[in-house]
């Protein structure tokens, strides 16, 4: 049956902020591909927002798709992408879209490190898919090789630096033999920490991740209530000199762990060996180091966010296109 023939997918987007926004360009911009890729027609039929002038500076977006009416959206779509944030409403619509038989996209950490157990559970039993790949980690592809590749083993801890605004405040602190505030005041300049940067500082960004790591590597059931949680905001030079000294760093670890105790998770200022891989992760990197029986030590590195242009989730969750393998003259390899 020709693609024309076949009932297109319906993508509805909740929220039209800055991510929506160009969430949407991709789709409408790149919908041949897509199409091409997933092998069915793949349309944006809804776009939902407190006010519809939001979407004016998009041209991209047809006006007749944006409504006011989020619930509409939520339960009349096949693929319902969730970019409202916070912990409220979000919910809402996220139980309801699974209800209808929608799989769901989301990059809202807060949502699932609170209600991740109850949505994962609401997907489950609909039989439908609940995808968040950029929660944890930015663009490494992490969360599926823990989800799906490591299924078979036993996962018994990690250690994640998670949080690039830290990583990068801590490293430059490191580095350049300078104070928490100073650098936090650079940081902001240069736009790579928030404006209110009291979630990454604190930790609270960390502690989502690490419990949506704890559910997903170890199989149970961990909310943000769980985590225990220290910022670095009381790390002070004279503390980076003093681990210099002795040949370490010091690091905002989200660590989890499983134990014939329980299921532990913790986010808090780790002094580090200098020779462990994770010591190595500068800037605004991310990384997590994972301890499996049988895989042994694995590592995932790459960008997270701060400082760096961000990565599509949600591109990546439907599927962008590859880039072109090079089309004409010899392949290399060949001749
Ligand atoms: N504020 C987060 C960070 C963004 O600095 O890592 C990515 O989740």
């Amino acid at each position: 049956m020709a693609q024309e023939d076949v009932a297109p997918i319906r993508v509805g987007l909740l929220g039209a902020g800055t991510v929506g926004s160009q969430t949407a360009r991709l789709l409408v911009e790149q919908k041949d591909e897509l199409a091409a890729r997933i092998g069915r027609p793949i349309e944006l039929t809804g776009v939902a927002c407190l006010d519809p002038a939001e979407t004016d500076p998009f041209p991209w977006i047809d006006k007749a798709i944006v409504t006011t009416d989020t619930m509409s959206v939520a339960t009349n779509s096949d693929i319902v992408i969730e970019l409202i944030g916070g912990t409220g409403v979000a919910r809402k619509f996220v139980l309801a879209a699974i209800e209808s038989g929608a799989s769901v996209v989301t990059a809202n950490k807060a949502l699932l490190a609170k209600y991740g157990p109850e949505i994962y559970a609401a997907a489950e039993a609909k039989g439908v898919d609940i995808y968040f790949e950029a929660s944890v980690g930015g663009a490494i592809p992490f969360l599926k090789p823990l989800r799906e590749s490591l299924v078979g083993d036993k996962v018994t801890s990690m250690l994640g630096i998670v949080n690039g605004t830290t990583n990068y405040i801590l490293d430059e602190m490191t580095t350049k033999g300078l104070d928490f505030d100073d650098v936090l005041k650079d940081a902001q300049a240069k736009g790579y920490a928030e404006a209110d940067p009291t979630g990454d500082i604190e930790g609270y960004d960390a502690a989502n991740k690490a419990a949506i790591m704890a559910t997903l590597g170890f199989h149970t059931s961990v909310t943000i209530d769980d985590v225990s949680v220290e910022g670095i905001t009381k790390i002070t030079a004279d503390d980076i000199a003093a681990a210099t000294a002795e040949n370490k760093v010091i690091k905002l670890l989200a660590v989890v762990e499983n134990t014939d105790a329980g299921v532990s998770a913790r986010v808090y200022p780790a002094l580090i060996s200098n020779t462990h891989p994770l010591a190595s992760v500068h800037g605004s990197f991310n990384a997590v180091f994972v301890k499996a029986e049988a895989a042994d030590d694995l590592m995932f590195y790459g960008r997270g966010a701060g400082g760096a242009p961000p990565p599509s989730p949600v591109g990546r969750a439907l599927g962008p296109p590859a880039p072109p393998i090079a089309q004409g003259g010899p392949r290399p390899g060949r001749r």
